[in-house]
């Protein structure tokens, strides 16, 4: 039975340094390996990778979709946002720049790369294998202006900005969301179903689909499967729920709304994009995130939760909590060649 060290050493593993590259040559695989550690919705990791003579295309893998959580695939399309910006920040590491495009018709994000010897290794590159989302709480303190002011840029993309709620009452109004978020979630045996297929309760469980959402990120006890599926209904339930995700939030700093002018597959990406480059970015200043998309993801909350954020015509995508506090072991990912397409 793979232990939790086994588990960590594999997550560790995966996110060895990258290699400089030889000659000039592009490193194809290892920007799709920095391209996987991105973020995604539930870590289903919804992504297959197209290699051609110069250039990525990074297409949705359907199969993996969220039909309860995500039924448009928002999230979905969110994800491969997150991947292309991972895959920008490493192709300028091998000294290429990159023109990424979308094509809606084909659901295909395509990313040229073209040599650039103003190209280089950032801080956000360096970022790529340390990013984690830190579900845990945070130690109450804020961010100085300078962080906030980066924070903010980094989160800026074409169509995209970030409202930034730092107030205690709007830490609080969001807490109200959150819950409400939480209840309309929570008692959906739907929803429940869907949440419970991607957890993966035991170190093994995880390594064997390299997949999921793994108990060990958020600190829970590794449990053999039938008997963690036996007594999630005690653990998961609203009121626990929002009692943590309250504290989460009250601890954090900040909180981070990913806001569009669009609400289509290209904003969709786009918005990935932005908060990719928010969670490089705070991870390079050492700052935690985690997001907290209950509201946005409830049909019958968002439009209030807009209504208070004030957009008029604006849409609310994603929201993440942010601030000062610990690392969390991280989470796994399946192997490269699973995920490129043969040529
Ligand atoms: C579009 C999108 C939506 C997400 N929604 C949530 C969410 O509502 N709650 C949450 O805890 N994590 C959410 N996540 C974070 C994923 O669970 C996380 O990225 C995944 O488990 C991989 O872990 P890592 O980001 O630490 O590498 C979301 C990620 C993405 C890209």
């Amino acid at each position: 039975m793979p232990s939790t060290d086994q588990y960590d050493r594999i997550a560790s593993d995966i996110r060895r340094p990258g290699v400089e590259p030889e000659d000039g040559v592009l490193n194809v695989r290892e920007l799709i390996r920095h391209a996987t550690l991105a973020a995604s919705s539930h870590n289903t990791q919804p992504w297959k990778f197209h290699i051609l003579q110069d250039s990525v295309s990074i297409l949705p893998d359907f199969s993996r979709r969220c039909p309860v959580v995500d039924p448009e695939d928002s999230h979905l399309f969110k994800s491969l946002g997150c991947a292309t910006e991972n895959i920008v920040h490493a192709a300028a590491a091998q000294g290429f720049s990159a023109d990424v495009r979308f094509t809606p018709g084909e659901d295909r994000v395509a990313v040229a790369l073209y040599r650039d010897t103003a190209a280089r290794v950032t801080d956000l590159y360096r970022a790529i294998t340390r990013r984690q989302c830190a579900k845990t709480m945070y130690d109450g303190t804020s961010l100085g202006a300078l962080e906030l002011k980066k924070l903010e840029e980094a989160g800026a993309g074409r169509d995209v900005r970030t409202i930034m709620l730092l107030a205690e009452a709007q830490k609080e109004a969001v807490v109200d969301y959150v819950t409400r978020g939480n209840i309309a979630q929570l008692t959906d045996r739907a929803f429940r179903d869907e949440l419970v297929a991607w957890i993966r309760f035991n170190p093994a469980e995880a390594l064997r689909t390299g997949d999921g959402l793994s108990g060990r990120t958020t600190g829970q006890p590794a449990l053999p499967t039938w008997l963690a599926k036996r007594m999630i209904g005690l653990a998961l339930t609203p009121k626990r729920q929002a009692q943590t995700d309250a504290a989460n939030i009250r601890s954090s700093a900040g909180v981070a709304v990913f806001v569009s002018t669009r609400d289509d597959k290209a904003a969709w990406v786009e918005t990935g994009r932005s908060y990719e480059r928010f969670a490089l970015q705070a991870t390079a200043l050492d700052v935690r995130t985690a997001f907290i998309n209950q509201p946005l993801e409830t049909p019958s909350l968002r439009p209030a939760f807009e209504s208070w954020l004030n957009l008029t015509g604006d849409h609310a995508l994603l929201m993440v909590r942010f601030g000062h506090g610990p690392t969390a072991p991280f989470s796994l990912r399946r192997s490269i060649d699973d995920v490129i397409l043969p040529e």
